[in-house]
């Protein structure tokens, strides 16, 4: 009958105890190869270093322009950090819009825009003269040969602009600022956004060594020992490693726990083949994830009267704040229904309990890969320390993780579940990342003054 079809459907979903150790175990292998030296370069988890070699200490002070590019908003801040007794750290910040045909436009277009919102913000602040030191929160996985270069590897997410991969997009950045002839920036750092997180966090609480993004893409950054990473030189320390963990599961090897709704969902997306893992556990992805199962379910008639609306052939529309709204269990049926009916999708009562079950294992299912991802990383963190047991904090942000009513307990759960022998705490970034990222431009200046 039906309901059991239904149930079928979605059994491939639930992942078993040993299929998220699997994944565990898995990921703990992709790090391995990505620190490897010859391995490095196949690795599908890149671990990327970012010459970030330690953790804020709150001698860090000055004014320094924050870019935050990659999420949900792109964000020009303004943050001064004054350090001694009283620590402050004050921000402002604006808010703008990158339109689609930018994001996939020409990179001269994109790097155009984003001098110009920075224009708009040194207006809007009255500080056009002031040739302020800028750290640059870029969401992407970039080559790092110092703190102040970083060569896109590729885009991921909805961006497609063309001539910028392969390029030093502090440099695409500087040329945008000369094109202007308008003012002048020192770009002292490019920051991947899990780095500005764990910034961010480890400025309040000193156990922050780990940073994580669970928002439109999904990614994760950690302290390293300079001994492991076979790609810089020098064994003495650490380093912050951004691991690109979207990419896990590029070679295949997640293939056993894919569906067919994932194969879809790839092979619709800009980069077909690419982010595997991200596809599978963040905001850009889960709703396309229901929307195909949801098709395919009309399809076979357990649907909408089994007609398929236009709204339903419609990429993106189920955001992360629809799917969180739906989930909500403060919501009765009756206001799924709405919700869906403002979808434009025209639901009985049936059909809301139908779509709210696709929601609730799709982001379930999201929520545990995710934990299992995180497990790998604190064990590695622990033996790399030869500790039976570590305490340790993950700095978070993203909107998934923000948002969505279930996403957060469940990843906190399989961590604890995955990892026995860690002790981990959560702190979510209150303040995004581009506080993190004015963090790094100040060690950044001071070390600059040092060598001079
Ligand atoms: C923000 C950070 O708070 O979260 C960004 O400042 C980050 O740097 C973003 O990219 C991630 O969340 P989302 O959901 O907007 O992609
Ligand atoms: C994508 C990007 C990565 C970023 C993550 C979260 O995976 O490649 O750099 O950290 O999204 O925004």
């Amino acid at each position: 009958d039906q309901s059991r079809q239904i149930t079928e459907t979605l059994a491939e979903f639930r992942l078993t105890n040993e299929q998220l150790l699997e994944v565990k175990k898995r990921m703990r292998t992709e790090i391995q190869n990505g620190l490897s030296k010859s391995t490095q370069d196949s690795a599908t988890v890149k671990m990327l270093p970012t010459f970030v070699q330690s953790t804020p200490d709150g001698t860090e002070h000055g004014d320094f322009l924050a870019l935050d590019l990659g999420g949900t908003n792109f964000r020009v801040l303004l943050v001064k950090i004054r350090s001694g007794k009283r620590r402050t750290v004050e921000m402002h910040n604006k808010i703008y819009a990158i339109p689609l045909e930018v994001m996939q436009g020409t990179g001269e277009e994109l790097f155009d825009h984003i001098v110009q919102c920075i224009s708009d913000f040194l207006d809007y602040m009255g500080m056009k003269n002031t040739r302020l030191p800028l750290g640059f929160t870029f969401s992407f996985p970039c080559r790092q040969t110092s703190l102040d270069a970083g060569i896109l590897v590729t885009w991921t997410k909805g961006f497609k602009a063309t001539d910028c991969e392969g390029e030093d997009v502090v440099g695409l950045l500087r040329e945008a600022i000369k094109r202007r002839e308008e003012f002048d920036l020192d770009v002292v750092a490019v920051v991947n956004d899990t780095v500005g997180t764990m910034m961010t966090c480890a400025y309040e609480e000193s156990t922050c060594e780990i940073g994580l993004i669970a928002g439109t893409g999904s990614n994760a950054c950690y302290m390293e020992e300079m001994r492991n990473i076979e790609t810089v030189e020098g064994d003495e320390g650490q380093m912050c490693v951004n691991m690109e963990w979207g990419g896990f599961g590029d070679n295949g090897c997640l293939d056993d726990i894919r569906t067919e709704y994932d194969r879809t969902v790839d092979d619709l997306s800009l980069n077909p083949g690419k982010q595997r893992y991200e596809k599978m556990c963040s905001g850009m992805y889960l709703g396309e994830i229901v929307r195909n199962i949801l098709i395919d379910m009309t399809k076979k008639g357990f649907l909408f009267r089994g007609q398929i609306s236009e709204t339903l052939k419609t990429r993106g529309i189920f955001e992360t704040k629809f799917l969180s709204q739906i989930e909500s269990d403060r919501l009765a049926l009756l206001q799924v229904r709405s919700i869906l009916q403002h979808l434009g999708l025209d639901s009985s009562c049936d059909d809301s309990i139908i779509v709210k079950e696709v929601c609730g294992v799709v982001s379930h299912r999201a929520a545990q890969i995710c934990g299992a991802g995180m497990a790998a990383v604190v064990d590695k963190i622990r033996e790399n320390r030869g500790l039976d047991h570590l305490k340790i904090t993950v700095g978070v942000d993203g909107t998934l993780y923000k948002l969505h009513p279930h996403f957060s307990q469940i990843m906190h759960q399989t961590v604890n579940e995955l990892a026995p022998q860690c002790n981990v705490n959560f702190l979510l970034s209150e303040d995004g990342s581009g506080k993190g990222a004015a963090l790094i431009t100040a060690v950044g200046c001071r070390l600059r003054q040092e060598l001079n």
